[in-house]
């Protein structure tokens, strides 16, 4: 979850790295540094803790101007957060920034400091650092001394190195932690993912587990940690700058919200088979022999992911009548699940490098299964593992919460659903003709959900800034949601929440429920919405504040809510991508009036590429 950049070219390149590293700050950081070849022929280092502001104001202090350098911004996994531990690290001639951990780092910390080095930090790159330095006999370049000190390291890295032995150069290296080499004109650039580099170029390749690259101002050459060379051509990348800026709003959350219509629509574009009331089997990219034969689903996911796959369950257990599971990669890893041939297992994540849904979608592959990936980061580390992935299109998701995402994960786990029901002969062409087309003209109402219900909802967050705890409860595929309302407003505005199954509520919840509680019930006019109004009136009963999130125009609901937010009516399946959406709000406005760090909220990252 540290972000990397490196730069080779005519700019100054302190400017492009910290430039870079703003473009990467939703992946989450405590401190920030840069290493930059100065023109004295040293590398020279400046970081600090805190945000980039506080790198800001240390190069001010001390300019470093060079055209050659590293970046990086540092989520703390060994060791405190402090300028010490802060990258890049330095040994000898040698300058590191690295992503990752080393799983072997006690082992050669002892062995270094036999071998008389002096360790400054409590980090693991410190050491990769010096393991690159004791390589450095004269006669061997920097990519040798590199590849000999990574063959001794276990675990995950990306790395990106100088030194000041070398000058126009960096050499860049991967196992686990993404990496994307960005190609420029007379420049080149490295980092730990796309949004960093859109504004300097749309040309880039992926970095594959056990390579490394020579990157200078003219030239990029890929090889294998091995020596063996790689051609890969680049891959152009459409997303534009804009896209990753804030676009006029507070927050890249409220703004990434507001973007669902539009993502939906991007993630449905081509897929829909409107004529026959299907799904288009290319876009899925399984075969139909797959469809026929898979006689279980596994999906696998942590945080909303999870419940992005738990909604997944109902629709592929409903619409294809398979026998589905939904766990949490984290549980699933190393306990020895049963799982093989015929199972197809779909790993979900947003941004396809999340370590344990890959661990544990590796496990699940190399036992025989079919893997298929849901992710929205194209060329990630899970679709790289999968035999086939069905993207997200939603675009860059900068806010650590994720929105956009989730709703265009349910989607695709819709699609796989009716894709996989119309190929077993489970789901009547008219339903699913009815489904296609309900879902083409979804973005509309979410787009309308979300424009006519956004000042209720700010009222209603203003009405219970303060209360310490909140109730969601939902039924049916509205439990995921009631799951994600409760996660959302945790992770963003800290307040104590709970996601239940409503029928679970009087099994132990409801013992929670006070006269300063707000409580929110979903109950569209779906197949459990008498059972969920028996949910409402008990909640009531105990003088909990009640929050609706009801069908357009009933005033059933509106007799008993102390509040009621509206959502259209849809067909059951697709309610869940309406009323999340009030629960976004409500949790984004919550943390806004709290005044918390919407984007980037305490202790958490976007990507999370450790245990
Ligand atoms: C979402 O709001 C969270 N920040 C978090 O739970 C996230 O969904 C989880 O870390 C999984 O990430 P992924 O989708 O990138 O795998």
């Amino acid at each position: 979850m540290c972000g990397i950049v490196g730069y080779v070219g005519e700019e100054d390149a302190a400017r492009v790295l910290v430039d870079g590293l703003r473009r990467l700050e939703y992946r989450g950081y405590d401190s920030a540094g840069v290493a930059v070849h100065a023109p004295s022929g040293r590398v020279e280092v400046r970081r600090a803790v805190g945000k980039l502001r506080e790198l800001e104001r240390a190069l001010e202090a001390a300019p470093v101007h060079g055209k050659v350098g590293i970046g990086h911004t540092r989520w703390a996994t060994h060791g405190r957060p402090s300028e010490v531990n802060a990258h890049p690290h330095v040994a000898g001639h040698i300058a590191v920034v690295h992503n990752g951990i080393i799983e072997n780092h006690l082992a050669l910390k002892q062995a270094l400091i036999s071998r008389g080095a002096t360790i400054a930090s409590d980090t693991d790159t410190e050491l990769v650092a010096h393991m690159i330095a004791e390589e450095g006999a004269e006669d061997a370049d920097l990519e040798t001394c590199v590849r000999r000190a990574l063959n001794k390291l276990e675990g995950a890295y990306a790395i990106a190195v100088l030194s000041d032995r070398e000058p126009g150069k960096v050499v860049v290296a991967k196992s686990s932690s993404p990496l994307v080499l960005g190609l420029g004109e007379g420049e080149m650039f490295c980092a730990s993912d796309i949004p960093a580099l859109l504004p300097y170029t749309r040309r880039m390749i992926f970095l594959e587990d056990g390579e490394m690259a020579v990157l200078t101002a003219q030239s990029v050459e890929i090889t294998t940690l091995a020596g063996e060379p790689v051609e890969r051509d680049p891959v152009t990348i459409d997303w534009s700058p804009v896209m990753a800026e804030k676009a006029g709003y507070k927050h890249f959350m409220l703004k990434e919200i507001f973007e669902q219509p539009r993502a939906l629509e991007d993630t449905l574009r081509g897929r829909l088979d409107r004529e026959a009331g299907d799904i288009h089997s290319s876009e899925i990219g399984l075969s139909e022999e797959d469809a026929r034969s898979i006689q279980r689903v596994v999906l696998l996911a942590c945080g909303t992911s999870h419940h992005a796959a738990l909604a997944g369950r109902y629709y592929i257990e409903s619409l294809a009548r398979v026998p589905t599971v939904v766990e949490l990669a984290s549980e699933f890893r190393g306990r020895g699940a049963v799982i093989g041939e015929g199972d197809l297992v779909v790993a979900v994540s947003q941004s396809g490098e999340t370590l344990d849904t890959l661990m544990a979608a590796r496990e699940a592959k190399q036992a025989g299964a079919k893997l298929l990936a849901i992710a929205n980061v194209i060329g990630s580390a899970i679709p790289r593992l999968a035999d086939a992935t069905f993207y997200t299109h939603a675009g860059p998701e900068i806010g650590v919460a994720s929105t956009k995402c989730f709703t265009t994960q349910l989607a695709n786990v819709l699609m796989l659903g009716l894709w996989l029901g119309r190929r077993r002969n489970t789901l009547p062409e008219e339903r699913a003709a009815e489904l296609v087309e309900a879902l083409a003209h979804l973005p509309q109402q979410m787009e309308q959900v979300l424009v006519g219900t956004r000042q209720l909802v700010a009222n209603i967050a203003r009405h219970h800034v303060e209360a310490r705890d909140a109730l969601f409860l939902g039924r049916g595929l509205n439990f995921p949601i009631a799951l994600e309302g409760a996660l959302k407003l945790k992770e963003i505005s800290y307040v104590h929440a709970e996601g239940y199954a409503a029928g679970e509520m009087k099994h132990g919840p409801i013992a929670l429920i006070d006269g300063h509680m707000p409580v929110f019930v979903l109950a569209p006019r779906d197949s459990s919405f008498e059972r969920s109004i028996g949910n409402l009136e008990e909640a009531r009963a105990r003088e909990a504040q009640v929050v609706a999130v009801a069908t357009e125009g009933d005033e059933a609901v509106r007799a008993v809510a102390d509040d009621l937010i509206e959502v259209p009516a849809v067909l059951e399946p697709l309610y869940p991508l309406l009323t999340v959406l009030p629960l976004q709000l409500y949790a984004y406005y919550v943390a806004d009036f709290k005044g918390t760090d919407v984007d980037q909220p305490r202790n958490l990252a976007k990507t999370v590429t450790v245990e």
